[in-house]
């Protein structure tokens, strides 16, 4: 393809990642995000990936996806509960690669949709998601054994010394009202451990407010002077946490009485 057949053909989707095609070209993504993608690709290409079975969840156009097959996975599959036309149509083939992406809500996915995997991609997701704990849990079970799991999150950064999930509605996020959940770093380390997963490694970027972020707050402080109300504390970061799956124990008491069926309360009565 010649660069100006590029150009046109890129002219014809919406795309949400930067993504080098050529030395020269791109793709028109969302320059907001860099600073997070620049952070997870430095922890994803630490991986050994030769020969592994890698999940993307929420792949969107594909940055982590291609980047995995790139450091010598075997095999990537992306999910998407709003499949990128842009990746299927133009970036999968423009790039003859092997990543095959679907449409799919996570929370329906099962170990017999794809089998398990030895590494899963979570980026950008967890932050959005009403059911989270749900979630890991899915995870968790569709991971080999010391498979590794790479987040990406919007983390709450207060309450250092405490488990704390920080999950506002509507207008109180603190960027739209679809990111729903976040958690501190300490409260998803603490999550991380009890389904079963060694925290490897965790970074924050530093919490520096963008111009968008410090107008809302501004905006967001007059409201909550005029209306009385206590405002929230939005201060977020974005954090990069690497686990690996240590496997569970199936006869863990607390394990059994989250997931399962138990006999606390008829042994000790009361
Ligand atoms: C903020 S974007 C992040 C994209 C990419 N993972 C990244 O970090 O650059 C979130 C992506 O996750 C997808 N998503 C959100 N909730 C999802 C869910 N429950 N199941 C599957 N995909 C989901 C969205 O459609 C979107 O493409």
């Amino acid at each position: 393809m010649t660069d100006q057949e590029i150009r046109e053909r890129m002219a014809q989707f919406k795309f949400y990642h930067i993504i080098p095609l050529t030395e020269t070209i791109s793709t028109p993504g969302n320059t907001l995000y860099v600073p997070a993608q620049q952070l997870y690709l430095k922890y994803l290409r630490s991986l050994d990936l030769q020969g592994k079975r890698v999940l993307d969840i929420g792949c969107r156009d594909g940055l982590f996806s291609f980047e995995a097959e790139k450091q010598g996975a075997a095999e990537v599959i992306g999910i998407d509960n709003d499949l990128s036309k842009p990746a299927v149509e133009f970036l999968i083939p423009f790039f003859q690669s092997r990543v095959k992406m679907e449409q799919m809500n996570l929370y329906d996915l099962q170990p017999a949709a794809f089998g398990l995997f030895d590494v899963i991609l979570f980026p950008g997701v967890l932050y959005h998601l009403r059911y989270p704990f749900w979630a890991l849990r899915i995870i968790r079970e569709l991971l080999n054994k010391d498979g590794i799991l790479l987040i990406e999150t919007a983390v709450w950064n207060r309450e250092k010394n405490n488990s704390l999930l920080f999950c506002p509605t509507g207008k109180e996020s603190p960027y739209e009202p679809s990111s729903c959940t976040f958690f501190n770093v300490k409260a998803l380390a603490d999550t991380l451990s009890v389904l079963g997963f060694e925290v490897l490694s965790h970074e924050c970027l530093p919490a520096k407010k963008s111009w968008s972020a410090w107008r809302k707050e501004s905006a967001g402080r007059l409201h909550y002077l005029f209306t009385g109300r206590q405002r929230p504390i939005r201060d977020v970061t974005r954090c990069v946490m690497t686990a690996r799956f240590a496997g569970i124990d199936k006869e863990s008491r607390y394990l059994q009485y989250w997931e399962s069926t138990h006999a606390i309360h008829s042994k000790i009565g009361g």
